[in-house]
C-alpha cells in the first residue's frame, strides 16, 4: 500500500512539475496580423516532454553510458532531415576517454595562449575543462557547407539523450584541438576521411547533478495568419 502511495505522489508532483507553456491569441490594432503568444501549459506528449526538460550539462561523472544506449542515440543522429536527403554527414563516437582528456588538456592550452582569456577563463571558472569530464564525444563531420544539416544532428543526439535520462551538450569549442597545431593528428585519430571537416560534436554521459533548461523567452514567437 505505501508502495502505491509513494508511486501515485512521485507522479502527481513530477506531473505538476512539468507544466510548460500554452499558447494564446493576440490580435493586433490593424486586424491583420494575430500575434500568439505562449504561456505555460503541461507538455502535450513525451517528446515536447523531452524537449522541455533538456537542458546543457556542464558535469559528468565520467561513466560511459550502456553502449545500447549509444547506438540508440547514433540512430537518432543518422535518422535527422537533411536538404535533399543528402546526409551529409559522418557521426563519429569517441568513448576513448583518455584520448577525449587529451583533446580537452590542447583546447585548454590553446585557449589559455590566446590573447583574449575570455573564453579560457570562463571554462577555468566551470570547473578547468573543456569537455566537463564526459565520458563521450558525438563528433559530426560534415561536407563543406553543410552547416544547418549538422546543427540537425547535434539536435537530435541531444534530444535522444535527454529522452535516455543522459545529460549531453553541443560543443562548438571541441573544434578548437582539431584546428590548432596538433589537429592533423587528432584528425587521423579520430579517423576523418578525406574531404570532410569538423561540423560540431555533443557530449555525452551521465550527468553529475541536475540542471535547470533556459526559461524560454516566448516573445520571440510571433504568428501570422
Ligand atoms: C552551435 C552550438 C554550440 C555550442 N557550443 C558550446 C560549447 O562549446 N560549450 C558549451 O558549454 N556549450 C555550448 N553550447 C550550449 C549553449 O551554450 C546552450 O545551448 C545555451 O546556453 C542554452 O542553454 P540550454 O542548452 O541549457 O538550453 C552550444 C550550443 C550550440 C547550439
Amino acid at each position: 500500500m505505501k508502495k502505491i502511495l509513494l508511486v501515485v505522489c512521485s507522479f502527481l508532483i513530477l506531473f505538476s512539475l512539468s507544466s510548460f507553456a500554452m499558447a494564446e491569441t493576440v490580435h493586433t490594432d490593424d486586424g491583420s496580423q494575430k500575434i500568439t503568444r505562449v504561456e505555460r501549459m503541461k507538455p502535450m506528449n513525451e517528446t515536447l516532454r523531452t524537449i522541455a526538460q533538456r537542458f546543457s550539462c556542464r558535469a559528468y561523472d565520467g561513466r560511459l553510458p550502456e553502449k545500447e544506449k549509444l547506438d540508440a542515440i547514433a540512430l537518432a543522429a543518422v535518422q535527422s532531415p537533411s536538404a535533399m536527403n543528402r546526409q551529409p554527414w559522418q557521426v563519429i563516437v569517441i568513448t576513448n576517454k583518455p584520448f577525449i582528456e587529451e583533446m580537452d588538456a590542447e583546447g585548454m592550452r590553446i585557449l589559455a595562449e590566446a590573447e583574449d582569456k575570455s573564453a579560457y577563463e570562463r571554462f577555468m571558472g566551470r570547473g578547468g575543462n573543456l569537455y566537463y569530464n564526459a565520458p563521450c564525444m558525438f563528433l559530426i563531420l560534415k561536407q563543406p557547407g553543410t552547416d544547418m544539416d549538422s546543427g540537425i544532428v547535434s539536435a537530435n543526439i541531444s534530444l535522444a539523450a535527454a529522452s535516455l535520462r543522459l545529460g549531453s551538450v553541443i560543443c562548438g569549442m571541441a573544434a578548437i584541438p582539431f584546428n590548432g597545431p596538433k589537429g592533423a593528428f587528432f584528425k587521423q585519430k579520430a579517423g576523418f576521411p578525406g574531404g570532410w571537416e569538423f561540423g560540431i560534436a555533443v557530449l555525452v554521459g551521465c550527468a553529475k547533478s541536475s540542471g535547470t533548461p533556459h526559461e524560454p523567452d516566448t516573445s520571440k514567437i510571433r504568428f501570422v495568419e
